[in-house]
C-alpha cells in the first residue's frame, strides 16, 4: 500500500455522513477536511470523521493541505457552480454526486470543465455497484442472449427530509426524475451498451406531499412515473418508479429479456427501514430463467453487514469508493464519466419534459 489518500468532503449530510463511514472502510484512505454549513450535520459529520478539520467555506476546504481528492454531497442545485469553483482553484480528483447539474443551462459550461479538467472526475451513480447488479452485469449476456427489453422498478419509501427541504421543489432536485431516476437512465445505458433517442413518460405528484407547504409555497415533487425509452440498437427499456411503496419486499426490480431467456435482480431497500418484527431483512437475489429447457435458478447475494451497516445502498457506496480510490492512485480507471452523468441527466430531463407536455422527447 502506498501512502494514504486524504479526501475533502463538499456538503455532509446524509449522503456526505454515508461517504464519511465507507471511506474509513477503505484501507489507506483518509477524510482530512469536511466544508459542511449546517451546524447539526457539521457535529453529526465529526462523529464518524473525528480527525477531520472542519472549514467554514468551500474555499478553505480548497485552501487545505494536504488534500489528494474531494467529494462533492452537496444538494443538487449547488453541484454545477461547486464544481467550477473546484476546477478553477483546485481541479483534485473528484467523486461528484449525482445529478451533475439542474438546470439546462448549465449543460455546456459543465461540459466544457470536463473537456479541461485535468485530474479524475467521477460522477457518482451507486447503483452500478451493488453486489447484486454486480451478477446481473456478470450474467446478462449469456442469460438472454443479447438484452431486447429492460424494465427497472422502483418501488420504494417517499423521499426522506432534507436540509432546508431542498428536494422538495423541482428546482433545487431538478424534478424527481432527474434526482433520483437518472441513476436508472445510467444503469439503461451502462447494461444495453447504447444512447438513447426517444423517451416517453407519465408521472406526477399523486399521493405523498400533496399537503406539504415551505415558507407559503406548495411542494411541486412528483412521487411515481413509467418511462419508456427506446435505444439505438432497437432495444427497449421501461422505468416504474413508486414513491409510496415502502412495504414491498425489495425495492429494486431489475429484469432483462433477449431470445435465450430472462434475468432479474431484486435488491431490497436500507435495512435500518426493514421492521425487526418481521426478523431478518431479506436478502438480494439474482433469477435466471432460460426458455429451453424452462427452470428458473434463484440465487441470494449476500452482503457485507459492516457495509450494510455503512450506508442505505446495498454495499455500493463502498464499492465504488474502492474503485474511486484506485483511480485517485492512477492505478485504475474513472468508470464514471462527465459525459456519463451529463447523458443520464438529459434522460431525466426529457422524462420531466415528455411527462410535462404529454409528448415523445427526441434525445
Ligand atoms: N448516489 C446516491 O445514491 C445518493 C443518495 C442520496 C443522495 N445523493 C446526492 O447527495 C447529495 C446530498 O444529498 P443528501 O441526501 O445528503 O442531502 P442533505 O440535505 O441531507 O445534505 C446536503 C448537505 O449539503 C449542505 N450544503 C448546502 N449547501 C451547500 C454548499 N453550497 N456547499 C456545501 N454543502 C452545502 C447542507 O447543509 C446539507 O447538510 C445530493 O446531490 C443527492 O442527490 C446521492
Amino acid at each position: 500500500m502506498t501512502k494514504t489518500v486524504n479526501y475533502g468532503i463538499i456538503g455532509c449530510g446524509m449522503m456526505g455522513q454515508e461517504h464519511l463511514r465507507n471511506i474509513s472502510l477503505v484501507p489507506g484512505a483518509r477524510v482530512a477536511a469536511i466544508f459542511e454549513p449546517d451546524a447539526g450535520m457539521a457535529a453529526a459529520a465529526r462523529v464518524s470523521a473525528p480527525e477531520a478539520v472542519i472549514c467554514d467555506s468551500l474555499d478553505a476546504l480548497l485552501a487545505h493541505e494536504p488534500l489528494d481528492c474531494l467529494v462533492v454531497a452537496a444538494p443538487n442545485h449547488t453541484h454545477a457552480e461547486i464544481l467550477a469553483r473546484i476546477a478553477a482553484r483546485r481541479p483534485l480528483p473528484l467523486l461528484m454526486e449525482k445529478p451533475l447539474f439542474t438546470d439546462p443551462g448549465d449543460r455546456d459550461r459543465v461540459l466544457a470543465i470536463g473537456e479541461s479538467y485535468g485530474a479524475p472526475l467521477w460522477v457518482a451513480m451507486e447503483y452500478r455497484y451493488m453486489p447484486p447488479l454486480q451478477t446481473f452485469l456478470e450474467r446478462m449476456q449469456d442469460a438472454t442472449g443479447g438484452i431486447k427489453m429492460l424494465t427497472i422498478r422502483e418501488h420504494r419509501f417517499p423521499f426522506l427530509e432534507k436540509v432546508g427541504n431542498w428536494n422538495r421543489f423541482n428546482r433545487n432536485s431538478g424534478g424527481t426524475l432527474v434526482e433520483k431516476c437518472c441513476h436508472f437512465f445510467d444503469l439503461m445505458r451502462f447494461i444495453l451498451q447504447s444512447e438513447p433517442v426517444r423517451v416517453m413518460a407519465s408521472g406526477g405528484q399523486v399521493v405523498n406531499h400533496l399537503d406539504e407547504v415551505y415558507d407559503g409555497e406548495p411542494s411541486d415533487i412528483w412521487d411515481s412515473a413509467y418511462v419508456i425509452v427506446d435505444f439505438a440498437s432497437g432495444a427497449r427499456a421501461m422505468l416504474e418508479l413508486c414513491m409510496y411503496a415502502e412495504g414491498a419486499q425489495f425495492q429494486e426490480e431489475i429484469a432483462a429479456v433477449g431470445p435465450l431467456g430472462k434475468i432479474e435482480a431484486k435488491v431490497p431497500g436500507p435495512g435500518r427501514f426493514w421492521p425487526a418484527h418481521l426478523g431478518a431483512a431479506p436478502l438480494p437475489q439474482v433469477i435466471v430463467s432460460p426458455r429451453n429447457p424452462k427452470g428458473p435458478q434463484m440465487v441470494e447475494i449476500p452482503v457485507d453487514p459492516a457495509l450494510l451497516t455503512a450506508g442505505d445502498h446495498n454495499g455500493s457506496t463502498f464499492y465504488q469508493h474502492h474503485r474511486f480510490n484506485a483511480a485517485v492512485r492512477g492505478d485504475g480507471p474513472v468508470e464514471v464519466t462527465l459525459r456519463d452523468g451529463e447523458r443520464a441527466v438529459a434522460m431525466g430531463m426529457a422524462a420531466q419534459t415528455s411527462a410535462r407536455e404529454g409528448r415523445a422527447v427526441e434525445m
